[in-house]
């Protein structure tokens, strides 16, 4: 079967909106699996750019598919915000995008509590984005998420939210000591927001199956990245869905034989934003280079991202969760301006030399990081089209990282644009 998965290898903002960009012209439909609008994935065309959160990036190719799967949760204003922006820059979104029934609908007490709970803590936030991400799929494990089938019809609509909202609002009031939320105004707003959805709601497990038996090539777009994975991340700072390769069989209700090839996304260094350890942060003035270079500024919040070199022990370990088959490395020519880099190869914890990940966060978090240092190209590598033509200090790079991950490197990226894509000779 010929399915591809593109999933963040590190913590996100990899350049998954560009590497699906220029993977969606050969496939057929572009599949959202997990996360909500807690994603922001930049697609820059020529003079334009597009940063969608919950519309997969293939929508910018013409005739292409997309489908928000079950696992995704939709807030349904950001959802409608983004056709509108499409529709505005001549994109239609008729007949080409597809909402699972299944998929869990985010409401106002979702990004209330989330904020409230963020501010309420003391040291140990997360680091949101505060969409509500993480209360509504806590509703959904819970059993009392309300989902896209729930709120095209109003009267179910109206049962759920009845039952739901009075412990909301107990939680709202008696908690955080804020204001409850009206019901009346929340149905309203919401049965509107049912109506207008209608249209796309399908089962969608059905359509991709029937996808895949018509031999369509289906491309599933991850959101996040592997270290926010809530089972594999480095919980507690981590997102609340499955942003691994498992996140888009469960995210859709596609089987594992469909899945031919598995793309993790990684940038040549690595970045983070909200709390958590991030072990190879740069030094403050690095930090700052790197950090304007790659325009290092979160696409939905806007707050910087920290920065640091690859690290290739996490970079490892998604390549174990993932089975990845190959690697896209984004955003090399940030390095270009460098007279020396340094990848991780390992972490000294407490004294001891370790090749692995820990699982707890707070060792992560002690870990330092053990470098080998490589010489820089200094030169631009923008307009190189060919991995040939790199500089070759660049591609011992390159080399360096792929065999410490262990993964071929597919795809090198060299810009944001579509054309500073250069393809790899898998044998190289
Ligand atoms: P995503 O969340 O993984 O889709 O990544 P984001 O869109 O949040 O952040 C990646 C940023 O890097 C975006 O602004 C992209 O336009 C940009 N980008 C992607 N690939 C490259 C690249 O190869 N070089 C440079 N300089 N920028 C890139
Ligand atoms: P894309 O798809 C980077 C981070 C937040 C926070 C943690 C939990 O653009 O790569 P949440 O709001 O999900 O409960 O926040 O996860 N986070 C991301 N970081 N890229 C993202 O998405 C992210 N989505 C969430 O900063 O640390
Ligand atoms: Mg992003």
């Amino acid at each position: 079967m010929p399915s591809t998965v593109l999933i963040g290898a590190q913590w996100g903002d990899e350049g998954k909106g560009k590497m699906i960009d220029v993977l969606a012209e050969r496939n057929d439909l572009i599949v959202r699996f997990q996360g909500g609008n807690n994603a922001g994935h930049t697609i820059r065309l020529g003079d334009s750019k597009f940063v969608l959160h919950l519309i997969p990036s293939g929508i910018l190719r013409r005739g292409k598919k997309c489908v928000l799967g079950n696992g995704v949760v939709i807030n349904p204003e950001a959802l409608f915000n983004e056709i509108d922006m499409l529709k505005k820059a001549g994109i239609s979104v008729k007949n080409r995008l597809f909402v699972s029934g299944q998929a869990h609908i985010i409401f106002p007490y979702h990004y209330l509590i989330d904020r409230l709970r963020e501010e309420s803590k003391k040291n140990e936030t997360i680091g949101t984005t505060k969409r509500g991400i993480g209360p509504a799929y806590g509703d959904k494990v819970s059993r009392v998420g309300i989902r896209a089938c729930d709120l095209i019809d109003p009267k179910r609509l109206k049962l759920k939210l009845q039952q739901v909202l009075k412990e909301k609002n107990d939680i709202l009031t008696k908690i955080y000591k804020v204001k409850p939320l009206s019901f009346s105004k929340t149905y309203k707003q919401y049965a509107k927001y049912g109506k207008k959805l209608k249209p796309y709601v399908i089962h969608t497990t059905y359509y991709l199956d029937e996808a895949l038996r018509k031999k369509k090539k289906i491309l599933f777009e991850g959101a996040q990245g592997t270290l926010l994975d809530v089972d594999h991340g480095t919980y507690p700072f981590v997102t609340s869905s499955n942003a691994s390769v498992g996140g888009a069989l469960i995210g859709t209700g596609t089987g594992p034989r469909a899945i031919q090839k598995i793309v993790g996304c990684v940038k040549a260094y690595t970045t983070r934003v909200g709390e958590g350890p991030l072990p190879t942060a740069f030094p403050p003035y690095l930090a700052r280079v790197v950090q304007t270079r790659g325009e290092e500024f979160g696409a939905t919040t806007g707050r910087p991202r920290r920065c640091g070199w690859f690290d290739a022990v996490i970079a490892r370990y998604s390549a174990i969760v993932n089975d990845l088959t190959m690697l896209a490395v984004m955003k090399l020519d940030v390095l270009d301006g460098l007279s020396e880099l340094r990848i991780c190869t390992g972490y000294r914890l407490r004294g001891k030399l370790i090749k692995k990940m820990p699982a707890q966060a707070d060792d992560l978090a002690a870990c330092k990081p053990v470098y080998e240092r490589h010489k820089g190209w200094m030169t631009s590598t923008a307009n190189v089209k060919k991995y040939e033509e790199l500089p070759s200090r660049a591609k011992s790079y390159l080399r360096r990282i792929s065999a410490l991950v262990g993964v071929p490197i597919g795809v090198v990226s060299v810009g944001s644009d579509r054309e500073q894509t250069i393809f790899v000779n898998a044998k190289k």
